[in-house]
């Protein structure tokens, strides 16, 4: 991992720690990290994931590739030095979220396989959760909601994923999703099975 470019720096301890918060959310902070294809279905995922976190009392947030590009990531492109600072930044600010108690959703291509096992790397056992959604090419180009694979394949787009960029699958994530034969909402309730299941719809010591 890289070092920060300042010196004299110290980290500060929480007044209110995490396990306060998680205690008083009934619930344990973490990074749930989908990554997939172009059309893949992970936006639409994350926020299935997210609308039933809610319904259930609990507390949640989305970051969403396409959004965080008109903000805080507004200065980066597709070059892969561009997507590994990206892919840095947001397992950052997911990690800040997750510190906070909440389960944070993000919704990033995040192509490379080294940018995701950093991010996890940078997380305790058990804060990162890497949900793959598993969707053939061909079905995500049939797909292509806003035209970008027809723009890809005609040449107009460089360094497309799938097209002419590189997609790494992850080879052992947590949660596979088969978003190309199973619909949005079964792929979502998964999700949120896992969370029930592995304890983190729950305070950290009930
Ligand atoms: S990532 O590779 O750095 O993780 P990110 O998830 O932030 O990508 O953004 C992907 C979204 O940007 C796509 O869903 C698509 O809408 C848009 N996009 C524009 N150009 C490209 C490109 N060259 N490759 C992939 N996605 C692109």
């Amino acid at each position: 991992m890289s070092q920060p470019k300042s010196a004299n720096i110290t980290h500060q301890e929480a007044c209110v720690t995490r396990v306060q918060r998680e205690a008083r959310l009934g619930q344990r902070g973490a990074t749930v990290w989908l990554t997939g294809l172009s059309a893949s279905g992970k936006s639409t995922v994350a926020r299935l994931v997210d609308q039933a976190l809610h319904q259930r009392g609990k507390h949640s947030c989305v970051l969403d590739g396409d959004n965080i590009r008109f903000g805080l990531n507004r200065d980066l492109g597709f070059s892969p030095e561009d997507r590994n600072e990206n892919i840095r930044r947001i397992g950052e600010v997911a990690k800040l979220f997750a510190q906070t108690g909440t389960i944070a959703l993000t919704a990033f291509i995040s192509p490379y396989r080294g940018d995701r096992d950093r991010n996890r790397a940078i997380n305790a056992e058990g804060d990162f959760i890497e949900v793959f959604l598993d969707c053939a090419l061909d079905v995500c180009e049939k797909r292509d909601p806003r035209g970008l694979y027809a723009k890809a394949r005609a040449g107009q787009i460089p360094e497309f994923t799938g097209v002419s960029a590189p997609y790494e699958a992850p080879k052992s994530p947590e949660i596979v999703l088969h978003t190309d034969r199973e619909d949005e909402v079964g792929s979502a309730a998964q999700v949120v099975a896992y969370l029930e299941e592995n304890g983190y719809l729950r305070a950290p010591s009930e």
